[in-house]
């Protein structure tokens, strides 16, 4: 019988503190298709050499997200979590497929514009690939779906994009993956700036929650929160401070917007800004005890890496070596 479960695959990197719009947009969906899919997860860290880091804080980083992925709810008795640096397949199908992909395709990626302003000092060979990794990592596992959020939407219709080239230009290899983005969470904006996405470098940390932030810290942030002149806590156009203050308690809640406005109806958002702060502490407190629990066994987290690696290595050389024998590299011997 043919095998009929789907596969999903995403990455994230380990690039410094992990965020509420990483875990809202991304991680928190992850958890929920372990149920109905077979899941694949990676520590992206080959990407995120793109910008310079510091050695050793690079490999704490990476065991903190492992920590925090397991104290989020991915089960490694379900599904694969390792390091894309430890699965060598991955940065061999980036090669094959950079030379699939044109120029012009790579400097369209608005990420790679907004990289290249802020990194303006360091904007390597890396940073201007960096899609076709993000293409790799995906059709190895030949993923049906990859659950992301909303930034990463570009990203993916690359994929699909080189995917389709390459399939047209030999014969069936890849699946062309589809985005998986949720609607409340898919893009969760700044506290500060409500207008740009809320992102681990912000240089102003009031802008995003960490979901280390202690209770304390995350009341202060939401209380702060820039919002608008009005009184009114509504949902529409032009309000994007309350809008994604609503967004954000309706995913932690798994109350829908609308019941949101009717709960707040009347109210200030002096009363408003807590009660979301109240509510994503309240959500973050498990994990967050879950995650200390977790960094207090590290042979455990090397353990379940090295498992994965080992797994994931072997569906990957499998689309590897088709791949080489259709553009023609001879068999290995
Ligand atoms: P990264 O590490 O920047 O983010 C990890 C995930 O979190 C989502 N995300 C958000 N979602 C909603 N609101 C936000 N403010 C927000 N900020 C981040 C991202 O969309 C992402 O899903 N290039 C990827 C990692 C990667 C990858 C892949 C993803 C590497 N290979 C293959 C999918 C498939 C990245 O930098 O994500």
């Amino acid at each position: 019988m043919e095998n009929t479960i789907k596969r999903s695959f995403s990455a994230i990197q380990p690039s410094g503190t992990i965020t509420l719009g990483n875990y809202l947009g991304a991680i928190r969906n992850w958890v929920k298709l372990q149920d109905e899919f077979d899941c694949i997860f990676a520590i992206a860290d080959l990407h995120t050499i793109t910008v310079r880091q510091e050695p050793a804080l690079l490999r704490s980083h990476s065991i903190e997200l492992l920590a925090m992925l397991l104290a989020a709810g991915i089960n490694p008795e379900k599904s694969l979590l390792f390091c894309q640096s430890h699965v060598h397949q991955h940065a061999e199908l980036a090669w094959v497929l950079n030379c699939y992909t044109q120029m012009g395709e790579l400097s369209r990626m608005t990420q790679f514009k907004d990289k290249s302003a802020k990194h303006a000092n360091n904007i390597n060979a890396g940073l201007f690939i960096y899609p076709t990794l993000m293409a790799a990592d995906i059709l190895l596992y030949k993923a049906d779906i990859v659950p992301v959020g909303e930034d990463q939407k570009q990203h993916l219709e690359l994929s699909r994009d080189i995917a389709n080239r390459f399939n047209n230009t030999y014969s069936e290899t890849f699946v062309v993956p589809e985005p998986y983005i949720v609607k409340s969470g898919g893009r969760v904006m700044s506290l500060q700036n409500p207008t740009s996405k809320m992102s681990k470098s912000d240089e102003n940390t009031n802008g995003f929650i960490a979901l280390t932030d202690s209770k304390d810290v995350i009341m202060r942030k939401f209380r702060r929160a820039v919002t608008d002149s009005e009184t009114v806590i509504e949902y529409r156009e032009g309000k994007d401070g309350i809008n994604n203050l609503l967004n954000i308690y309706s995913a932690v809640t798994g109350k829908t917007v609308e019941e949101a406005v009717k709960e707040f109806e009347g109210k200030g958002y002096g009363e408003f800004k807590p009660a979301v702060g109240e509510a994503v502490a309240a959500h973050l407190k498990p994990i967050q005890e879950k995650y200390n629990d977790y960094m207090k066994n590290k042979d455990y987290i090397v353990s379940v890496y090295t498992k994965s690696a080992e797994i994931a290595s072997k569906i990957a050389e499998s689309t590897l070596r088709k791949v080489y024998k259709k553009v023609g590299f001879l068999q290995k011997p």
